[in-house]
């Protein structure tokens, strides 16, 4: 099989369109078959459920080709898990978690001519999602979904890839307490835009959102968890009900528990103790772990020790660990890895 003539490595976090998707269709209380389709557009009537109340969810990970040639992909069933969550939180009807990954494993392989090469800086981008689609316009679930997967070859989320970010405290909330952030719901990254705008024009990278009830504790980003460092190298991430339940989070805490013997505590951290940190990075599919630099809460500046020029040291071994386990060079756990070809 030919690659696809692709400069890898100065892919960005982009859209490329593909050779083939993967589509399955709900109507009458069940799931169609589900097949690989060339028709990248989509058509549906104007009064459509997500167009109308936005009745869509979806999830993002990643394959890999690894050092042995391998095309793999990571711990596809917990997005399978969560993805069903969103679901159930938003009236729609799940897909069979093993149906799942077993449409993403279809979906990568048809187009595998865009997986990038190991070594290539980039890895392919696959983005299930599902929507309502039949019209409604009193305030109600849609009766039909679309189930879709497509790919996108991609590099960096962050542009600059491995150079600490530039945060601000924002004055938005993503979530609601009872709300939804603790799902991958498109209407959370809808509340994000505006906010993200906003940072972009003061000339920060990201948002730091905090708890929307008292806005003294850090949530996450708009497309990432937080993971701090303390000075004595223990790993500390938030823990709250309307953060998303990351994956990379979840498997760096194990990472970081079993590989390196650190130590982890996963629970509330105070705005006011973030300047007692030693480093801070953000994770997820997109993001991998990007490390943070400088937080702005509104006009104090909170300067991280590891610096504005890399990565500090506790951050990069978890990134050389995940990536690692990824890409194939160091051992993974039983059952993260779910080799494609
Ligand atoms: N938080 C938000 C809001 C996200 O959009 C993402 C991306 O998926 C994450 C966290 C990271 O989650 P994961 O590691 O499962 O990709
Ligand atoms: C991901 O990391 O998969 C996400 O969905 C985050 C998004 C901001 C690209």
């Amino acid at each position: 099989m030919e690659k696809k003539n692709i400069d890898w490595a100065n892919l960005g976090f982009g859209y490329m369109q593909c050779d083939q998707r993967y589509v399955a269709e709900y109507k009458d209380g069940k799931w169609s078959e589900g097949q690989l389709t060339e028709e990248a557009s989509i058509t549906m009537n104007e009064c459509a459920g997500v167009l109308q109340y936005a009745q869509t969810c979806f999830e993002g990970l990643k394959a890999y080709t690894t050092e042995e040639g391998h095309i793999v992909t990571f711990r596809p069933d917990l997005n399978a898990a969560r993805m069903k969550d969103s679901c159930l939180r938003l009236e729609m009807p799940v897909f069979d978690e093993q149906r799942f990954v077993d449409a993403v494993c279809e979906t990568v392989l048809a187009n595998e001519a865009y997986v990038p090469p190991y070594g290539s800086g980039a890895t392919l981008y696959i983005r299930p999602y599902m929507f309502g689609i039949n019209p409604v316009i009193g305030v109600k679930p849609a009766d039909e979904y679309q189930f879709r997967i497509f790919t996108t070859p991609v590099g960096p989320y962050f542009k600059g890839g491995a150079k600490p970010l530039t945060l601000c405290v924002s004055d938005f909330d993503r979530a609601a307490p009872h709300g939804t952030g603790h799902v991958k719901s498109g209407l959370n990254y809808a509340m994000s835009l505006h906010a993200i705008v906003s940072a972009h024009k003061n000339g920060y990278d990201e948002n730091m959102y905090l708890d929307p009830a008292t806005r003294t504790k850090v949530e996450e980003t708009g497309g990432a968890n937080f993971i701090f460092i303390t000075k004595d190298q223990k790993v500390v991430t938030p823990k709250s009900d309307s953060i998303l339940p990351s994956i990379t989070r979840r498997s760096l805490i194990y990472v970081a528990e079993h590989y390196l013997g650190l130590k982890v505590e996963e629970r509330e951290v105070l705005l006011e103790e973030v300047k007692d940190f030693a480093e801070c990075g953000l994770c997820g599919t997109a993001a991998v772990i990007s490390p943070v630099g400088k937080i702005v809460d509104h006009g104090t500046e909170i300067c991280m020790p590891s610096g504005m020029n890399e990565m500090g040291p506790v951050t990069k071994k978890l990134y050389d660990t995940l990536t690692g386990i990824q890409m194939g060079r160091v051992e993974a756990p039983e059952g993260w890895i779910q080799i494609i070809k």
